[in-house]
Order: C-alpha cells, then sequence, then structure tokens
C-alpha cells in the first residue's frame, strides 16, 4: 500500500513514542536519517514505507493502522495512562504505533472483549450513540431477580438518578447468571440496571461488540491482531 507523504515529525512522534520537541531534538543532533542521509530538520516531508527512516541506525518501520482484541483482565484501567493500574494498552507488547487508545471503557474489574487501535474513525463510528452497536455481556449477580425483569429491561428502566436506559435484552441463564445486550453505554450501566431491579453484578465480563465477539481462546490479558474479516466487518458499522 502507497502511503501519503507525511512530516517527519508526525512519523516521529506516532511510531517512537518522541515528543515532537524531542523529535526535532533527536534531529538537530544528527540522530535521525532518511534513506541514509543524516536529517538535521524534522519539518520535511516523507513516504512512510517507501523510504527508509531510522533513529541511532536502527530502522523504524511504518504501520499505518493497528488492530488489537484483548481479553482485557480484571485490575487494568482502559485507558492510555494510570497513576495506579496498569493501562490496557500497557498489556500490547508487540503494538508498533504509540498512539493506540482503547475503544470505550470497561470499569476496573471488568473482563473481556475490549478493542485497542489508533483508527479514530472506526472507534468513533462503534461509539457513535447514534449507531447503537450491540454490546452483549455476561453478568453474573447476587440477590433475587424478579419475576418481571425480562419485561422490564425490554423497556428499559430507569437508574438511581432518574436516567431512563434504551430498551435493552435481557436473558437469565441459570445459577444467578445472565447475558445481558445494550445498545448504548452509560457509565456504569450494567451494574447501574442490575442495581435498578434490585440486584448486584458480582462478575462482569464483555462478550461482543457489534459483529465482532471475543475470540474465547483468549485468557485474562491476552490479545492478538483481528482478522482481516473481522476488520472489513467492523468496517460495516
Ligand atoms: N457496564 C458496567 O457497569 N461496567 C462495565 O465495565 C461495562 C458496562
Amino acid at each position: 500500500m502507497t502511503e501519503k507523504p507525511i512530516r517527519l515529525d508526525r512519523f516521529l512522534t506516532e511510531m517512537t513514542g518522541f515528543t515532537r520537541t524531542q523529535a526535532k531534538e533527536a534531529a538537530k543532533k544528527g540522530r535521525v536519517a532518511v534513506d541514509g542521509v543524516v536529517v538535521r530538520k524534522t519539518d520535511g516531508k516523507i513516504v512512510p514505507g517507501i523510504q527508509k527512516v531510522t533513529v541511532d541506525g536502527r530502522e523504524i518501520t511504518y504501520q499505518a493502522a493497528e488492530y488489537y482484541m484483548l481479553n482485557k483482565p480484571a485490575g487494568t484501567v482502559s485507558a492510555t495512562e494510570d497513576g495506579r493500574y496498569p493501562t490496557v494498552v500497557s498489556l500490547i507488547e508487540e503494538r508498533k504505533r504509540k498512539d493506540l487508545f482503547p475503544v470505550g471503557r470497561l470499569d476496573l474489574d471488568t473482563e473481556g472483549l475490549l478493542l485497542i487501535t489508533n483508527d479514530g474513525d472506526l472507534a468513533h463510528r462503534l461509539l457513535s450513540p447514534k449507531r447503537h452497536v450491540d454490546k452483549i455481556y455476561f453478568v453474573r449477580y447476587s440477590g433475587d431477580l424478579p419475576r418481571d425483569s425480562v419485561r422490564r429491561f425490554g423497556e428499559g428502566l430507569v437508574l438511581e438518578d432518574g436516567t431512563r436506559t434504551m430498551p435493552a435484552e435481557f436473558e437469565p441463564l441459570a445459577g444467578g447468571e445472565a447475558l445481558l445486550t445494550l445498545r448504548e453505554g452509560k457509565f456504569h450501566q450494567v451494574k447501574r440496571m442490575m442495581e435498578a431491579v434490585g440486584c448486584r453484578v458480582t462478575y462482569l465480563k464483555r462478550l461482543s461488540m457489534g459483529s465482532l465477539k471475543l475470540d474465547e481462546s483468549l485468557e485474562p490479558g491476552q490479545y492478538r491482531p483481528l482478522t482481516q474479516q473481522e476488520l472489513e466487518e467492523l468496517r460495516q458499522i
């Protein structure tokens, strides 16, 4: 795939994690070369994937976009930086790009499907409240489920702060477990919906987001790149 020319400082910030100032400084010191020629200014353009960029003699390969499916483990934060807990992005050890982020948020104690990418357009479409992308959760809960809970979820519930949710599909399973399909993503929505029917979530795992389904062979903390087919299906959203 032929890439469009981009500025050298942008290439370096995206692929090495340098800030723009650090990229400029590195070039000034003669550490950056393009096609073997030392380049002391970073405001010129290069063609990623065609021209060879090195820093301290080490080639910086270009990757336009990356897409990973992560089985988020409990105890990780759906963010790019955090002072207290490991972030979901830090789990993606083989990432090339430094600008990856999680598409949406799962709570600290929630497990399951999280898409990690740097594709802002796709993320925007998946998260847009207008598109109502289905998210399916596996829920374990304590408390007695009211008899009419399927109907109440189906009609949309009123949360403790008066917010009304959209209709959701609730499918009780045996032994205090259930599947819940949401078409929106309010803060702590599953937990708050379960509280609205007098129950408490004890375990929560996301199983799918739109066409993307969690690969059940991934243990919590494991990830893999999306397949071409998964990506194409997601893009049809
Ligand atoms: N709903 C929640 O309550 N928590 C999550 O992590 C995701 C959905």
